[in-house]
């Protein structure tokens, strides 16, 4: 079975999320159930560069107006085709906005290009490629499904079935209706059971209303974006079509992500041989500043955003280092975030240390030596954070929601007696909720027994992609047999 993934990111190309890291792994997850995957990515300068000895396989005179060229390339054992086109991807600044963070004017017209490509190449418009599934990923490739149901039928090809993959409903890539002339697409596309959402163009609306299938990247997310404070305007699209959705949870790439076998840490280490993790924590402490103490060192390895529930743990910081933590964060996002915990960290030398900006070795030497890791999102649709500290002992304290719900089982004491406690899950986003599962964790932390036996239940729990990939093979199949 031959699949065309589309996406803005794939890990290790380009990565700002945990988008990047799903796409990336997919192909891997994938082949064992007999799919042949390629990945289809904008073509940044970054991915050019990665990609150098890409080649020319396909031109297109006018793609949303401009000239473009298909690549393909392998990169990391995994096939790639990329859409060359200077006009829209040739940048400096981020794979969505200007350096300052503004978005690009024309993100319209950046991933109505990407999805374009990717419909005809689903549709059997570009010599030389027939796909049995076009699988889109969030927003940016979402319009794919919605042109390939609107292009005409390629001369003896058959078209791809199709299946988009809600990340995070919140990006959902609305625009001004204006846009809708420019988008090469017939007429009857601007209604309501096509691209039209609420008087202007929705990208992600219209690949949900053209999809064969939609999925999501956890059971309980699929749920909660049937609810209004979820699903952000789409949960009357959801419900109507619930019958096709499904919620699959994320795993994690044990080639990428594995304690034993991780360059990034001070010393590799098992379940078996925990206490091997701490030359991992003496260089946190080094990293971060951090005075050396009894208590568990907490970490943030996140977007410094509303979603993430960033503003309330900032308001619980000194409650943090009352209960005898400490705190080794890595971040960037809002600019009054940021502040607040450059000033806790101010507040408190020795006790919170701060690094702002992207460090992908940081990320992975904090969860190999940090204690735990705090993850109080609103919302989360899968989350992979939690789960990399699942695997790397660095015990998960996490809102009850979304894919952390899924994840992560709470240390009360049913779980802690029954041996399957995995970290701490609180309800409810809140300074009381989160204060008081700090304290909880650290109360936790001074019991080593039980604290060791948390550690070694997250690293023996299976989070890799075994059973999500069989899920998205048989998702698959049954499209091509219905
Ligand atoms: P989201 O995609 O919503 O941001 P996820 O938990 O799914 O959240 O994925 C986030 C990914 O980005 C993880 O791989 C995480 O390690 C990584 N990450 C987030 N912030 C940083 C950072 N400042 N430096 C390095 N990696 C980061
Ligand atoms: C989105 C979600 C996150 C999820 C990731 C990968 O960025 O916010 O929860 O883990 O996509 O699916």
């Amino acid at each position: 079975m031959h699949l065309l993934s589309t996406a803005s990111e794939a890990y290790p190309l380009v990565k700002t999320g945990g988008l990047a890291d799903v796409v990336g792994a997919l192909p891997a997850a994938l082949a064992p159930h007999g799919v042949a995957t390629t990945t289809l990515l904008p073509g940044y300068p970054a991915v050019l560069k990665a990609a150098g000895h890409a080649k020319p396989v396909h031109r297109w005179p006018k793609l949303l107006g401009g000239e473009a060229r298909l690549l393909k390339a392998e990169v990391a054992g995994l096939d790639f085709l990329i859409l060359d086109a200077p006009a829209l991807y040739a940048r400096d600044g981020g794979l969505y906005g200007d350096p300052t963070g503004i978005d690009w004017p024309d993100n319209w017209r950046r991933f109505a290009a990407l999805a374009r490509a990717a419909a005809d190449l689903a549709s059997g418009a570009v010599e030389d490629y027939t796909f049995d599934i076009l699988h889109a990923h969030d927003w940016q490739a979402a319009m794919a499904p919605a042109y390939l149901r609107y292009a005409p039928d390629a001369v003896g090809a058959t078209r791809a079935k199709t299946v988009v993959t809600v990340h995070n409903i919140a990006f959902q890539g609305r625009f001004d209706a204006s846009v809708f002339a420019e988008l090469d697409l017939p007429r009857a596309a601007f209604a309501l059971d096509g691209v039209e959402y609420y008087g202007g163009v929705g990208f992600l609306k219209a690949g949900l209303e053209a999809a064969d299938a939609i999925t999501t990247v956890s059971p309980t997310y699929a749920e909660e974006i049937l609810r209004p404070e979820f699903g952000m305007g789409l949960e009357g699209l959801i419900a109507a079509r619930s019958a096709r959705v499904s919620g699959i949870v994320n795993g994690i790439d044990p080639a990428v992500w594995s304690p034993a076998r991780d360059p990034h840490l001070a010393q590799p280490f098992t379940a078996r041989t925990l206490t091997r993790r701490r030359a991992s924590k003496r260089a946190v402490e080094q990293a971060f500043a951090l005075d050396a103490g009894d208590g568990p060192i907490f970490t943030v390895v996140s977007r410094l955003t509303w979603q993430k529930g960033m503003d309330v743990l900032a308001w619980s910081l000194d409650d943090l280092v009352a209960a005898g933590g400490r705190l080794a964060l890595l971040g960037s996002g809002d600019a009054a975030l940021e502040s607040a915990f450059l000033q806790a960290a101010a507040r408190h030398p020795g006790r919170i240390g701060v690094r702002i900006g992207y460090d992908e070795p940081l990320s992975h030497l904090l969860q190999g030596g940090a204690d735990a890791i705090l993850i109080p999102s609103r919302f989360e649709p899968c989350g992979l954070t939690q789960l990399y500290g699942l695997a790397y002992g660095c015990v998960p304290v996490v809102a009850r929601t979304g894919g952390l719900a899924d994840t992560v089982i709470d240390a009360n004491d049913a779980a802690l007696a029954a041996g399957v406690a995995t970290g701490i899950v609180f309800d409810g986003v809140s300074y009381d909720a989160l204060t008081r599962a700090i304290r909880r964790t650290a109360a936790l932390y001074a019991r080593p027994d039980v604290w060791t036996t948390l550690q070694r239940n997250g690293m023996r729990a299976d989070f890799s992609w075994g059973r999500s990939g069989r899920r998205y093979a048989d998702l698959y199949r049954s499209l091509i047999a219905a």
